[in-house]
């Protein structure tokens, strides 16, 4: 599974690539707004640090709108994928962006039969939010189970981003699933290291060496 970042600082950006872990990075306005900086500029600077997909969300309504947004976003670089939201509007953005070979991340989807519907209309890319699916009471992860298995019946080539993860068990559960993706935010990707027998051992083999040095 591939592991994405759901953020859009870019410092947080430049450290995970490092590790060598990340091949991808979703945006959201929300994430954007919070970094108080120009979009486009902020998303050329991501574009720079990763090599793959970075998603970058329409804020329009209607069909014709978002795509003049996201013919806009996607000039700025060939690894730009356009976030639409799950609705008709946005779906025929989606088969409008295929045509032209433009990738879509279709976006807020919290059912299977939405996700059936992006990838009908010829998304890239489909993100089940199942942490807002588990604040609510419903199962996320068991709709992108659903998701999934529907894709892989009609071997649909849409990928599967699990999206809005709030701990690593979210993203052992969607490995465990098969989803293509985890986009998962900088706290979560840190959490994921960390192992109490991983600090004990680490205490452990330092204080030893250090007795040991000696003789
Ligand atoms: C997905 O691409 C979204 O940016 C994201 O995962 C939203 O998650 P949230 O519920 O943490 O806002």
């Amino acid at each position: 599974m591939e592991i994405f970042l759901d953020t859009a600082n870019v410092d947080e950006i430049r450290e995970a690539v490092e590790w060598g872990v990340v091949s991808g990075v979703t945006t959201n306005p929300t994430l954007v707004a919070k970094e108080g900086r120009n979009f486009h500029q902020v998303l050329k600077e991501i574009c720079n640090l990763v090599r793959g997909p970075v998603s970058a969300e329409v804020l329009s309504l209607e069909a014709e709108g978002m795509l003049q947004e996201a013919r806009e976003l996607a000039r700025l670089d060939p690894n730009i994928v356009i976030k639409i939201p799950v609705i008709p509007g946005g779906m025929k953005a989606v088969r409008a962006l295929a045509r032209e070979g433009i990738r879509a991340n279709v976006t807020l989807v919290f059912s299977a039969p939405q996700a059936l519907l992006a990838a009908r209309a010829g998304a890239a890319f489909v993100s089940p939010f199942i942490g807002r699916m588990d604040d609510i009471g419903q199962e996320g992860t068991a709709v992108l189970e659903d998701i999934i298995k529907i894709f892989r019946n009609y071997q649909y080539p849409t990928k599967v981003i699990a999206a809005s993860i709030r701990h690593p068990r979210h993203v052992l559960e969607a490995a465990r699933l098969g989803a293509a993706i985890a986009t998962v935010p900088f706290a979560v990707l840190a959490q994921m290291f960390k192992h109490p027998l991983t600090d004990l051992g680490i205490a452990r083999f330092q204080a030893d060496w250090e007795k040991a040095k000696g003789i």
